[in-house]
């Protein structure tokens, strides 16, 4: 999606952008030194640790280590996406967003513009198809069969309209008759998967005899639809396969509208099924998606997360369900930060929530969602029923098994109570225990602990300083003394140097924003939390005192090795000559 929008635009909009205004406009911050502090809007505390720096444009919280830059903290408080963050940092600078990469070649602009006149053109046809099956319940022959289906499902034609559910009858070109009306439009609907190719050559109708569900993206484009079948037909559900512009693991069925139903959503639920979605809206519980495939992706519980605190999972309680569910915990652990819940409930054999909540109406369904187990608790009861509770051993194991688990957990309340929980009850089995335990609490304590044991490198210290002031790249003579230098951090170290010496003046929030959602961006983004403590007037020397030793290094490495391989007589022509330059310098 960076991409999207110039690199340049991003680079003066964070530029203009006073970080500092950004957040005390949302979290009132106080004065502390150079910095600012609050306390952290992204876990409960009492006492502040969440800073913000007006140097480096960077917030960090030494509490639960959130930590970036302006559009980052967009993100995250406002729960917005890339592109909505740059957009809101711009209007509160006056700025327009340009819409076009104009930093690329001709050639890939025009690639550019293609693919999103392609995507206007997939969503238009798909929005124009579900209105055609919308269309089919009033006008297909059989369309009083699919209507007294609807109705036997208990679903009013109100619910049905904002779902914007549809019927295909039972032909081989029901729809492709209506669409394909040339060439081109034939293959656009095969490649979106709305007809398949057959050994003839003409394509005919995925969908046929199904009341159509269509799949919305979360600004309400078709991109995709699941169709049922009127009776005990096989498969029971047709689904869109992935296309250029569905991609299951990605979407949500039912988010669109819950979102349209609620301005302010407070919760959402999470269901297995289609009708399940639809069933409940009937009834009153308006809030509910469901994943579109086997289990819920890490993508979808991020996405539910921006919108949402509160996402309570519930699943067929039976084998399938309960395995289902657990992926979906396993799936979210790296994402429960503070302040957001995940939590189960599993309806009872032989139901679903579409036919409990028809027994029970919305207030019984509701009470049994506020009743739903939270997540530590989840993982106690799954982790316990696989465990000899009786023996030491099996306690003993226990622990053992819930490591893969808390180790995925960022540092966090929850991560927290679950060690201390472990602790307090199943810690009493032998020294042995205790000592494992007391490791597992030492490896969660706050970030401030580990930064402190993060080694000084001349690699990080190097990078270090370059984030402060990226116009140290400028004191090297020679900006490719290290390209060739293998050691830990240098290559990471390399392009930073590139990147400050083709940007001059950037601030650390800038340098930063290249490198988003990726491991180096991981890694600054820990160095840069990190406090050198070197002073301004000193910066360049211990600069060059870093390159200089990372050089050194490498040198006397390089040597090593060619000396071993004379030895051993293995040298090539190239490698003595590298050699008697290594021992020359
Ligand atoms: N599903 C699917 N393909 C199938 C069966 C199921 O894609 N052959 C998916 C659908 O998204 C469906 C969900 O799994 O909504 C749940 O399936 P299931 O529990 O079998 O059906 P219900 O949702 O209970 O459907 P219904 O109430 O209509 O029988
Ligand atoms: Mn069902």
């Amino acid at each position: 999606m960076a991409g999207l929008i110039p690199r340049q635009f991003i680079d003066d909009l964070l530029a203009r952008t006073n970080i500092v205004d950004v957040i005390n406009g949302r979290v009132p911050l106080k004065k502390a030194g150079k910095n600012y502090q609050a306390c952290c809007p992204f876990h409960t505390e009492k006492s502040p640790s969440f800073s913000v720096s007006p140097d480096k444009q960077f917030y960090h919280c030494f509490g639960c280590g959130e930590h970036g830059n302006a559009i980052s903290f967009m993100m995250e408080f406002d729960r917005l996406d890339f592109v909505d963050a740059i957009e809101e940092l711009a209007s509160m600078q006056g700025m327009d967003v340009p819409k076009e990469e104009n930093k690329q070649t001709p050639a890939q602009q025009k690639q550019y513009v293609q693919a999103q006149q392609q995507k206007q053109d997939d969503y238009k046809i798909m929005e124009q198809i579900a209105q055609f099956f919308q269309q089919q319940l009033k006008v297909a022959d059989d369309k009083q069969t699919a209507i007294d289906y609807l109705k036997g499902r208990g679903l009013t034609g109100e619910i049905a309209k904002r779902f914007g559910m549809g019927y295909i009858s039972d032909s081989w070109d029901g729809m492709m008759n209506t669409f394909a009306k040339n060439q081109m439009l034939s293959k656009q609907l095969v490649d979106l998967g709305m007809a398949i190719e057959g050994d003839k050559g003409r394509p005919y109708d995925r969908f046929r005899g199904r009341i159509m569900f269509p799949i919305r993206d979360k600004r309400g484009h078709v991109i995709g639809f699941g169709g049922r079948v009127l009776e005990d037909g096989t498969p029971k559900y047709l689904n869109s396969p992935e296309t250029r512009i569905y991609h299951k693991g990605q979407e949500l069925y039912g988010l669109y509208e819950a979102k349209q139903a609620n301005k302010n959503l407070k919760r959402i639920v999470v269901v297995e099924g289609y009708m399940d979605v639809v069933a409940l809206a009937q009834h009153g519980v308006d809030y509910a998606v469901a994943s579109l495939g086997t289990s819920t992706t890490t993508e979808q519980i991020q996405t539910l997360f921006r919108t949402v605190n509160e996402v309570i999972c519930c699943y067929d309680g039976d084998r399938a369900g309960r395995e289902a569910a657990w992926r979906a915990m396993d799936n979210a652990l790296p994402l429960m930060r503070d302040g957001i819940s995940l939590k189960f409930v599993f309806v009872p054999d032989g139901e679903d929530p579409d036919s409990l909540i028809r027994q029970k109406g919305q207030a019984a369904f509701e009470q049994i969602l506020d009743r739903a187990q939270p997540l530590s608790k989840f993982l106690f009861e799954q982790l316990m029923s696989q465990t000899d509770m009786n023996s030491l051993e099996g306690r003993a194991g226990l622990v053992d098994s819930f490591q893969p688990y808390i180790n995925k957990l960022p540092d966090s309340i929850l991560k927290d109570s679950i060690i201390n929980e472990l602790a307090n009850n199943f810690g009493t089995g032998g020294e042995q225990l205790a000592t494992k335990l007391a490791r597992n609490i030492n490896a969660s304590t706050t970030s401030i602990q580990k930064n402190k044991t993060n080694k000084i490198t001349p690699a990080r210290l190097a990078i270090a300083l370059l984030l402060s002031d990226p116009n140290l790249a400028n004191s090297l003579s020679d900006i490719n003394a290290l390209s060739h230098v293998d050691l830990p951090g240098v290559s990471l170290l390399n392009n930073l140097l590139q990147l400050c010496k083709q940007n001059h003046n950037m601030n650390s929030a800038q340098l930063l924003e290249y490198y988003r959602d990726t491991e180096q961006g991981k890694q600054l983004a820990k160095i840069l939390c990190w406090q050198h403590h070197v002073e301004p007037e000193n910066a360049e020397d211990v600069f060059l005192d870093s390159i200089e030793k990372l050089f050194n290094t490498f040198v006397e490495q390089r040597t090593e090795l060619l000396l071993q391989k004379a030895r051993s007589g293995q040298m090539s022509a190239q490698e003595k000559h590298e050699l008697q330059t290594l021992l020359n310098a």
